[in-house]
């Protein structure tokens, strides 16, 4: 069985749909499988915004065939591990939890960088193209640490 991984932030259309690609990038997908989501309903449907396409694009990864989505209380049934990328996010994921064993399928994604310092990725949305080259910049690292830390762990 593969190794599932949920990325999540609000509106599933700047940081996660990248989170989850730059993610894709660093894993053999006959092992895992990389998805995103947000947990607002804003965007379902929408392809990610045309800012994080343009900076994946830029790294050689494309993102174009995502669909935005709507995190659902079976993810936590369906996803190993689930990433939140902010404090808000994290919070109104946890809401939705049950028991431990949800509760502890989710972190924020920071913390694979800067563990326990839950800092958050900066919502991009309303800013310039700066801010996504700075969330790419941060996502990337902290997807590298995932990609090893689940390699490691998988052996
Ligand atoms: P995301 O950014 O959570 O990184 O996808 C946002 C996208 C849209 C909105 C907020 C954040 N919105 O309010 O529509």
């Amino acid at each position: 069985m593969k190794t599932k991984v949920l990325m999540v932030c609000l509106g599933n259309i700047c940081r996660s749909p990248l989170a989850e690609g730059i993610l894709k990038s660093k894993l053999d997908s006959r092992y895992y499988q990389v998805d995103s989501c947000g947990t607002s309903s804003y965007h379902i449907g929408s392809k990610p915004d045309i800012r994080s396409i343009d900076i994946a694009k830029k790294n050689n990864i494309d993102i174009t065939r995502q669909r935005a989505a709507q995190f659902k209380k079976s993810d936590f049934d369906t996803y190993d591990y689930i990433y939140a990328m902010d404090t808000s996010n994290y919070q109104d994921i946890i809401a939705l939890a049950n028991n431990s064993l949800q509760n502890n399928k989710v972190n924020q994604i920071l913390n694979e960088l800067h563990p326990n310092q839950n800092l958050d990725v900066p919502d991009p949305y309303y800013g310039g193209d700066q801010g996504f080259e700075e969330v790419f910049k941060m996502l990337d690292q902290a997807c590298e640490n995932i990609a090893s830390k689940l390699k490691k762990s998988d052996q």
